[in-house]
């Protein structure tokens, strides 16, 4: 296959020592050359408001929003809090279902994320997957990467050192280009999607 599928991704935790976020930049290291991924930063997303909308949508969603809608997929990597997905991932997602077409629409996507709990992310992905399919996004169903205990998995250079873990995310990405690829770019643009 010669054409490159070009993905953006970004993390729903803005400390800098995030682990999730650190799950982004192995991913990207463990892209076949089939891929290659832009990862963006929510930081600066302002809360949501449509009083502020109506003043004009904040650059920060436009850029997020113009990347998304001439991607190829977008990955997600989410911690759990209190049991369900970050509230600035939210307030981004909620942002990004605005404006026309909305940011997701028709743009497939997939999920991950790391908690330093015993069971991953299970009920933070499981939630965010309820909100992408409000957005319309055509959200991987399988497999799913739910790093548990990742303290003992991550070093404290961010590096994935888990090799079963390094195993697993690889076996993903086959799963996760495939799903891309049947999305193509090229039909979303023809549909107006
Ligand atoms: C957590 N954490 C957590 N972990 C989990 O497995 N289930 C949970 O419900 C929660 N809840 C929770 C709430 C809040 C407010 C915080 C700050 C943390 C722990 C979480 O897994 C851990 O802090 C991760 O390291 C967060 O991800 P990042 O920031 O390292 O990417």
């Amino acid at each position: 296959m010669s054409d490159v599928l070009h993905l953006v991704a970004f993390s729903g935790s803005l400390r800098a020592g995030s682990y999730n976020t650190a799950l982004l930049h192995n991913v990207r290291e463990l892209l076949p050359s089939t891929m290659e991924m832009t990862i963006h930063s929510i930081g600066d997303v302002p809360l949501f408001n449509e009083d502020v909308e109506a003043r004009g949508t904040p650059a920060a969603v436009s850029a997020l929003h113009r990347s998304i809608r001439t991607s190829d997929g977008v990955i997600i990597a989410t911690p759990e809090y209190n049991h369900g997905i970050p509230g600035v991932l939210k307030n981004t997602l909620d942002w990004l279902s605005r404006g026309e077409p909305h940011g997701f629409s028709g743009i497939p996507s997939a999920l991950l994320g790391a908690s330093n709990g015993m069971i991953g992310t299970t009920r933070s992905q499981a939630a965010t997957r309820q909100t992408l399919a409000a957005l319309n996004s055509p959200c991987l169903p399988q497999p799913q990467v739910l790093v548990s205990l990742v303290q003992k998995r991550i070093d404290a250079s961010g590096r994935l050192t888990d090799a079963s873990t390094r195993a697993f995310i690889g076996t993903w990405l086959v799963e996760v280009e495939r799903w891309m690829r049947r999305f193509p770019r090229r039909e979303r643009e023809e549909a107006g999607s």
